[in-house]
């Protein structure tokens, strides 16, 4: 029973997962598990060249054979005026290809038969007749002269450019450079890689032919989002759409976009009847469906004679693939990337982007980052390590030298973000003490004298979580905000139902542990539900780490709101002023009477039996909360790495985490995140690449390619901690989520930079694989 001093599942305490119950007994109920009756399967057929004209199609063969109910080709759904959809940043893509196949794994048609194997055995059996045109797989080979043009569909589109933007003022960067005592230089790639979620993309559409009510069940991070996209696409009133996202077996982003697959077997399902489910394997997750990063990046940093940075220039083009279907909010067309002056008092910025059509998947996806965060965090952290070796400073001395300082927050950038709070030296400082780092510097000195090859790589990353403000940031125009709607029953128990969706991050215990210390129920007794929007408040969805800073406020606000009607019942059953009532914990007491109060359970049940007169019956209440800005999470990783001079193989020694999300709700689940987000960084900075041939082949098409850390390769991780709450956030929390994806590759890459540096090696690209690692010694004279 909780007392007033402990109540179980407060804010702070590190709680089981509620959830794990049924996932760690095989209860979870993912889209695979879904069959309904009379349910058909779909597969489809992609394109097995990067740039091709369709000449023509035959499906005779396939129609025939055993099991078909019916292919679908893109002219088929151009009869339906489905052939195109749009995508997320207002462009257009074919949901099947009619014209021109423009990557390799494009959906070009789609069977639907009884059973997967009857769809997959006919789908072979289509033949396509291609006229194979030149590939483009970069933004080099796009801009080249003569190139084809990739988007010839569009009208007026001449070239393969697609934007050109621009942050920061050009006229005092260039002031400030001209003043500089130095500029450094880096130019790096980030490459294109993969979320590669454990459940891959899918659906089941079924829309039944007497009501006309389309339910999609569908592993979406986006429900919401996606019946208004849908709804705008097939002309289906709203309330006919049925969106249901069920548990999700891991998103970071590639469960955002709506996908060709789930076009077709929406109109599939429309057209024949009866419920039509379609599940990617790995190999159409990897090819087909949101990417990330792909940025070709150069900065240029200005320092003084003191260390002191004066300016940063940036440049990155951007391989966006055949079509501009990045996740991002329409104001940014290059993300949110301008936080590239990262955590630095950098007085004056210019940053310019361009973006191009290439025959690669399109994607653009925020992979556990909240919209090109994380190739600006690595940009810039790169970036400071490379001009700290150049200058001669120890890299943590010149980090802690141009560090926002704590009392200059709120804090605006050169590019005008507003941080919220911040605590940068004293992150660092934790992280140093941790690593033991001045001993490990001499240490480092003295095995370099005997010959090895090691270093430290540090990265204090800030980035920018919590999307909206509504004003600023939307969704094809829907404003990002967030909604949480509470019900407490007779009984005191409550059902808590959200606008965002967890893909295993936990929502179920952390929301229940808001309500637990906003109203005083205990967390067990709190049902939390996400992912229908039939039930659910409207909201726009969980990725960019946006749900603790927008729902998790929403939360907070309702449960606030409730305690507010809790208090007036409360007055009305304990005969006092509202005023002479204080709230402890989970009950309220008169003050100066311990005696005379009132459980939230007790209130709970006044709300539906004892009301004072003339108040509305219940206990509940919904909250759409806009944040007023985004939270800015930070943090200092230090790694070192030890490197074998013979193979080029990197062996990570030691990683040393520090994070600051401001006050956490339950911190082993932030920990857990953590630990998650410094595997994927692992991953990231070693080992994932998915690349191209010349003719537009994708190379890391599967697991066997697409090298994934296993607990095998990953390091061990020593976490650490500073609390600078959010001064703006209900419960001074910020977002998490991604933090250590965005933070940790460049602590990763500087470690072995680091190493690299007495050799004269100042950049290697990601992934750094022993090939290059030894090619780049070799090339110095370096051998074992
Ligand atoms: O949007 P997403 O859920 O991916 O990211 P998040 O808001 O950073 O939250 C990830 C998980 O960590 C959720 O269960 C959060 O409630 C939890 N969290 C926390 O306990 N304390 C924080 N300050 C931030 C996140």
């Amino acid at each position: 029973m909780a007392t007033a001093t402990h109540m179980h599942g407060r804010i702070g305490e590190s709680i089981k997962r509620k959830e794990d119950a049924r996932f760690l007994r095989g209860k979870g109920n993912y889209l695979d598990d879904f069959v309904l009756p009379d349910m058909l399967e779909m597969a489809i057929l992609r394109s097995p060249h990067a740039h091709a004209r369709i000449k023509s199609i035959d499906t005779t063969a396939a129609a025939a054979m055993p099991g078909v109910i019916a292919v679908v080709t893109g002219e088929l759904m151009a009869q339906h005026k489905l052939a195109w959809m749009p995508t997320l940043s207002g462009d257009t893509q074919a949901v099947l290809a009619t014209d021109k196949v423009r990557f390799q794994g494009q959906e070009v048609a789609a069977v639907i038969a009884e059973t997967r194997y009857q769809a997959e055995d006919a789908r072979d059996a289509i033949l396509v007749d291609y006229e194979i045109l030149p590939a483009v797989t970069s933004p080099e080979g796009a801009k080249a002269a003569g190139a084809p043009v990739i988007r010839d569909d569009k009208e007026g589109q001449k070239d393969n450019h697609i934007y050109h933007w621009e942050a920061g003022n050009q006229d005092t960067t260039q002031a400030a450079f001209a003043s500089a005592h130095k500029v450094v230089r880096l130019t790096s790639f980030y490459p294109r890689c993969h979320p590669a979620p454990l459940e891959t993309c899918g659906c089941i559409a079924d829309v039944n032919g007497a009501t006309g009510k389309a339910t999609i069940y569908m592993t979406s991070q986006a429900p919401h989002a996606i019946r208004t996209v849908f709804a705008l696409v097939t002309g289906l009133p709203e309330q006919q759409i049925r969106i249901i996202s069920p548990d999700i077996g891991g998103g970071f982003g590639n469960k955002v976009p709506v996908y060709p697959g789930y076009v077709v077997a929406t109109a599939a399902s429309l057209l024949i009847g009866r419920p039509v489910k379609w599940v990617e394997d790995r190999t159409e997750n990897l090819i087909s469906t949101g990417f990330a990063r792909d940025f070709h990046m150069t900065g240029d940093l200005a320092v003084d004679k003191n260390g002191k940075m004066l300016a940063l220039r940036v440049h990155l083009d951007s391989d966006n693939g055949a079509f501009f279907s990045d996740a991002q909010p329409t104001k940014f067309k290059a993300g949110l990337f301008h936080i590239v002056t990262g955590s630095y008092d950098i007085p004056t910025a210019h940053v310019t982007a361009d973006g191009y059509y290439t025959n690669k998947a399109p994607g653009g996806v925020a992979f556990r980052c909240s919209f090109r965060v994380t190739e600006a965090s690595y940009l810039i952290e790169r970036l400071v390590t490379n001009a700290a070796i150049e200058l001669g400073i120890d890299q943590a001395e010149f980090r802690m030298r141009n560090f926002i300082k704590p009392e200059q927050f709120p804090y605006t950038s050169a590019t005008g973000w507003v941080y919220d709070s911040g605590d940068y030296p004293k992150a660092m400082d934790v992280a140093l003490q941790k690593l033991g780092y001045d001993e490990l510097r001499k240490d480092v000195e003295a095995r370099r004298k005997k010959g090895e090859v090691t270093g430290i790589g540090i990265a204090s990353f800030t980035e920018v979580v919590g999307a909206g403000h509504g004003a600023d940031f939307d969704i094809l125009g829907l404003r990002m905000f967030d909604s949480a709607e509470l019900r407490v029953h007779p009984t005191g128990k409550a059902l808590l139902r959200m606008g965002v969706k967890s893909q295993g991050q936990g929502h179920e215990t952390t929301f229940a542990q808001i309500v637990t210390e906003e109203l005083g129920i205990p967390a067990a007794d709190i049902a939390v539900e996400e992912g229908d929007t039939d039930t659910a408040p409207y909201g726009l969805g969980t990725y960019a780490s946006r749900s603790t800073p927008v729902a998790g406020a929403a939360t907070a606000m309702v449960a606030r709101k409730l305690r507010d009607k809790a208090r007036k019942i409360a007055s009305h059953l304990l005969e006092a002023d509202e005023e002479d009532l204080e709230w402890r914990v989970s009950k309220f007491q008169v003050k100066g009477s311990p005696d005379r109060s009132k459980t939230i359970q007790e209130i709970a049940f006044a709300a539906y039996t004892n009301l004072p007169e003339g108040m509305e019956a219940g206990l509940e209440g919904v909250h759409y909360y806009d944040p007023p800005n985004m939270t800015y999470p930070f943090g200092t990783y230090a790694v070192v790495v030890d490197i074998d001079k013979g193979t080029g193989q990197v062996k990570v020694r030691r990683m040393v985490a520090v994070d600051d999300c401001g006050v956490r709700i339950n911190p082993m689940i932030v920990e857990g995140q953590i630990h998650g987000g410094l595997t994927e960084g692992f991953g990231i900075a070693f080992m994932e690449l998915i690349t191209f041939d010349s003719e537009g082949n994708c190379i890391g098409s599967n697991f066997t390619d697409y090298l994934l850390p296993t607990a095998w390769e990953t390091p061990r991780f020593e976490l650490g901690e500073t609390v600078t709450p959010s001064p703006h956030h209900p419960l001074g929390a910020k977002g998490v989520g991604e933090s250590a994806t965005v933070g940790s590759p460049a602590a990763y890459v500087n470690a072995v930079i680091d190493a690299l540096s007495p050799y004269g090696i100042t950049n290697i690209d990601m992934p750094v694989g022993p090939d290059k690692v030894w090619a780049a010694l070799r090339s110095k004279g370096v051998t074992e």
